[in-house]
């Protein structure tokens, strides 16, 4: 790196880093402490958080409510067994879960990270076929471009081509594609789209226990936008041939495409539904699978009315006890109002990138911006960049994207607006493209 910023020999040696070799192809930056929309490196630099640490804490970090909540919680207990023991954390959690999801869930699995969640939902989906008496319908389907983590069904139905996941291709279950929704939020579709998803179900749903998606935004797998159109027909469909809607949460809930959940944009409740990351404000890992009454009904009426599946850490105290605290917050914001706002600045601010040779496209949704480029970002100039001109964010591919804490004044994230810009000006200029 050309700015003077610490690293470690012993982290470079010996910790692996999220989809990184060991050791790195370029180091990993020391952080003493976070505060409000601050990361301070062991230096003392002072970053501005442009990633809510990948969707996560979205009241920035440090925040005396959340540290309360904490702090009560772990006089009385870090955390005790959900085999057999419940606790008062993980009641209120529930209580002011099913009051803010979309309408018809009405059962909670906590689990302990999003990919887990999606597990749960996998397996959810198939119990609930077998209880239904549909035993051939036992593989999933979704989208190109989704991603719903890392563990190994779940990496078997994020994009089979374009993903990362495809050196352990051969070894993951079979699963069934479409392609990605078109792209645009406020895109119609075209009636050979329409056609093609309904050929699709006519075609394979007799095989397909559940079809998953990332309700209008399509995250990790490609930052994508698609319109709440999509997401009627896909409701429509799997009502008419017995296929569950897992819609995934775990990036888009809690406010981060505008509404509080992504499925609001287009009036339609998933049958599961999964969410994470943004749930514990960023504190903690910890995610949840919900579903209808009809999907957990129809579970306990079979001959198998247990759901097999039950981490250590399951309703964890802690996690349930900041979450509570972290709903509060955000039901304490206008979010749809607060966000739009940060749509609006993060559009204008950021829309003469759009001018760029080099850039394919600026697009906003929400609290989510994203510049596109031609080509893949080379990372250590990238970063360089980034930290010289004091802003973190985290680009992968072309995709050079922020999702702001939802914290950030206006001053504050015109600054990061304008930084990013500079940072791709210098960047694009840097590899003879401008
Ligand atoms: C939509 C979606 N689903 C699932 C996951 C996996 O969550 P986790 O990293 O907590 O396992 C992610 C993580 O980025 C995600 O964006």
């Amino acid at each position: 790196m050309t700015v003077n910023i610490s690293t470690s020999d012993f982290d470079q040696q010996h910790l692996w880093h999220p989809y990184a070799s060991l050791p790195p192809t370029y180091s990993n930056i020391v952080i003493d402490h976070a505060e409000g929309i601050h990361i301070v490196t062991e230096d003392g630099t002072r970053l501005i958080d442009g990633m809510s640490s990948w969707w996560a804490s979205v009241h920035g970090y440090n925040h005396p409510k959340l540290n309360e909540a904490l702090t009560k919680q772990l006089g009385k207990m870090a955390h005790v067994m959900f085999g057999g023991l419940t606790h008062q954390p993980a009641i209120d959690l529930g209580k002011k879960l099913l009051s803010i999801v979309p309408v018809g869930l009405d059962a909670i699995f906590y689990a302990d990270s999003g990919s887990i969640a999606v597990e749960v939902a996998l397996k959810m989906a198939l119990q609930y076929q077998i209880a239904a008496n549909r035993p051939t319908k036992q593989q999933f389907a979704s989208t190109h471009s989704g991603y719903y983590g890392d563990t190994w069904h779940a990496m078997s139905i994020c994009d089979p081509i374009n993903g990362m996941h495809n050196l352990y291709g051969k070894q993951l279950p079979m699963q069934h594609f479409v392609p990605a929704p078109p792209l645009g939020f406020e895109r119609a579709l075209t009636a050979d789209e329409r056609t093609a998803l309904t050929d699709f179900f006519s075609k394979r749903a007799s095989k397909l226990a559940g079809f998953i998606i990332e309700p209008i935004i399509q995250g990790a797998g490609g930052m994508r936008f698609y319109s709440p159109e999509y997401l009627q027909l896909l409701r429509q469909l799997c009502d008419e041939h017995d296929v569950l809607l897992i819609a995934d949460e775990i990036a888009t809930g809690f406010g981060r495409s505008g509404k509080l959940f992504a499925c609001e944009h287009a009036d339609i409740s998933p049958d599961i539904m999964t969410i994470g990351k943004a749930l514990t404000g960023g504190y903690m890992t910890f995610a949840a699978t919900l579903c209808t009454r009809k999907v957990a009904d129809t579970i306990h009426q079979s001959d198998y009315p247990a759901l097999m599946h039950g981490p250590t850490f399951m309703g964890n105290p802690l996690a349930c006890a900041v979450a509570c605290a972290s709903i509060d917050l955000i039901l304490s914001y206008d979010i749809e109002a607060r966000t739009a706002n940060m749509q609006a600045i993060m559009e204008q601010q950021l829309a003469p990138a759009a001018m760029l040779h080099g850039v394919f496209e600026v697009r906003c949704l929400g609290a989510v911006a994203v510049v596109e480029l031609d080509a893949a970002v080379d990372m250590p100039i990238f970063q360089s960049l980034l930290i010289e001109n004091g802003i973190w964010v985290r680009p992968f591919g072309k995709l050079v994207y922020i999702m702001p804490p939802y914290v950030i004044t206006d001053d504050e994230l015109i600054t990061l607006c304008q930084a990013l810009l500079k940072v791709i000006r210098i960047y694009l200029a840097k590899q003879g493209q401008l």
